[in-house]
């Protein structure tokens, strides 16, 4: 049986695992916390997280990243996104050259502002690093509901690499060469569905939602462009795909999180509640810095940064959004008169 590895034991690696376990890999899921490889052990199931989903035998189970990095035709590389570079780092001595890695997680690092490809690759430059995302609740591909993705990768042979090794019959993959527009797509919805969580929050109705989802997806296609990505990707899977399935679900914790940020608990006691990493917090601040270093008009993700760090109230921010400037909606088309 071929082999691989999942560096990432929550929501996502688990069904991921589970995923490749059913299409008859011998699969390694490898985490930091023994905490969460001995519940695994102990019910063979992510209780809390997946209830339900029970893992097939061919899992093996471990913390031992040495073991989790040897011989694998495949990693997967499923930490929250503020633990990829010190996963990355740990596991580079025990990773060959050539080695084929796929990143499943969504954000940007703050400092940086490189995306989590980036990061991998300068922490592992002797592997080949792609990119797998789409609109893909674990809950819903732990239970073999109908699911697409798309994996971006420089060389054509590596994504269709990939994309065997992950697609069956209830999960299509797509291949495309636009990483970039893939990463950006998959982090900054996460800022988005905080929003789309705040006027949920603020009791406000599906107008507004479709307005966020609309011209959420204007902002990142915007920004995208400037960073050289495409605007067919930008509006593809990974990205209008991924923002209407994390800002319409209750799955999402950014959406969750921004819930509870618009009945007016602050952005700590609603991180809190939710209990997981709420990513969109992390990437509201790099997603602003992006859009002033590359000159490019942000205002949803200007006032989420406004209600995350600057105490401005979720309705405010509505009401401001509300009342700028007149404006065109796509400024750039022609007018016949
Ligand atoms: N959950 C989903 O439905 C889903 C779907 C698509 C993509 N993603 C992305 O996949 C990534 C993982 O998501 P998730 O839902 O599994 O997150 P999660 O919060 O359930 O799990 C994160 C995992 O990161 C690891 N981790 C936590 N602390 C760590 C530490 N200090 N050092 C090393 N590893 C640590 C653990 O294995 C933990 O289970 C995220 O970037 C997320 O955006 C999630």
């Amino acid at each position: 049986m071929k082999k691989v590895s999942l560096l990432g034991a929550g929501s996502w690696g688990t069904a991921l695992a589970i995923t490749l376990a059913n299409n008859g890999y011998e699969v390694t899921l490898w985490s930091a916390l023994e905490t969460e490889i001995t519940l695994l052990q102990t019910h063979r199931e992510h209780v809390d997280r997946l209830p339900g989903a029970k893992l097939p035998d061919n899992i093996q189970l471990t913390t031992d990243l040495e073991a989790a990095c040897r011989d694998q035709e495949l990693i997967v590389l499923s930490v929250a996104s503020p633990y990829v570079r010190s996963t990355a780092k740990q596991a580079s001595p025990f990773i060959k050259d050539g080695q084929i890695i796929v990143n499943v997680g969504k954000g940007i690092e703050e400092e940086t502002l490189m995306t989590l490809t980036e990061i991998i690759e300068e922490e592992l430059p002797q592997a080949e690093v792609a990119v797998l995302s789409g609109p893909s609740h674990a809950e819903e591909v732990s239970k073999q509901i109908p699911t697409t993705v798309v994996v971006g990768a420089k060389r054509k042979a590596t994504a269709e690499f990939i994309q065997d090794i992950f697609m069956n019959e209830v999960f299509r993959v797509y291949i495309s060469p636009d990483i970039t527009s893939i990463e950006l797509g998959g982090a900054l919805k996460n800022v988005i569905a905080l929003a789309a969580g705040m006027v949920d929050g603020l009791g406000y109705g599906d107008n507004t939602k479709a307005a966020l989802i609309t011209r959420g997806i204007a902002e990142i296609t915007r920004l995208g462009l400037a960073m050289g990505g495409n605007r067919e990707t930008l509006c593809g899977l990974s990205g209008l795909g991924d923002l209407i399935v994390t800002c319409t679900s209750n799955h999402s914790r950014n959406h969750n999180a921004g819930y509870l940020i618009g009945k007016g608990y602050s952005m700590e006691a609603a991180m809190e509640e939710v209990k997981q990493v709420v990513e969109g917090v992390y990437s509201a601040k790099a997603a602003w810095k992006l859009a002033q270093k590359y000159q490019v008009s942000m205002p949803i993700i200007e006032e989420v940064n406004a209600v995350l760090f600057h105490g401005r109230s979720a309705k405010e921010a509505t009401k401001t959004l509300l009342c700028r400037n007149r404006v065109a909606e796509y400024p750039d088309l022609k007018w016949n008169a």
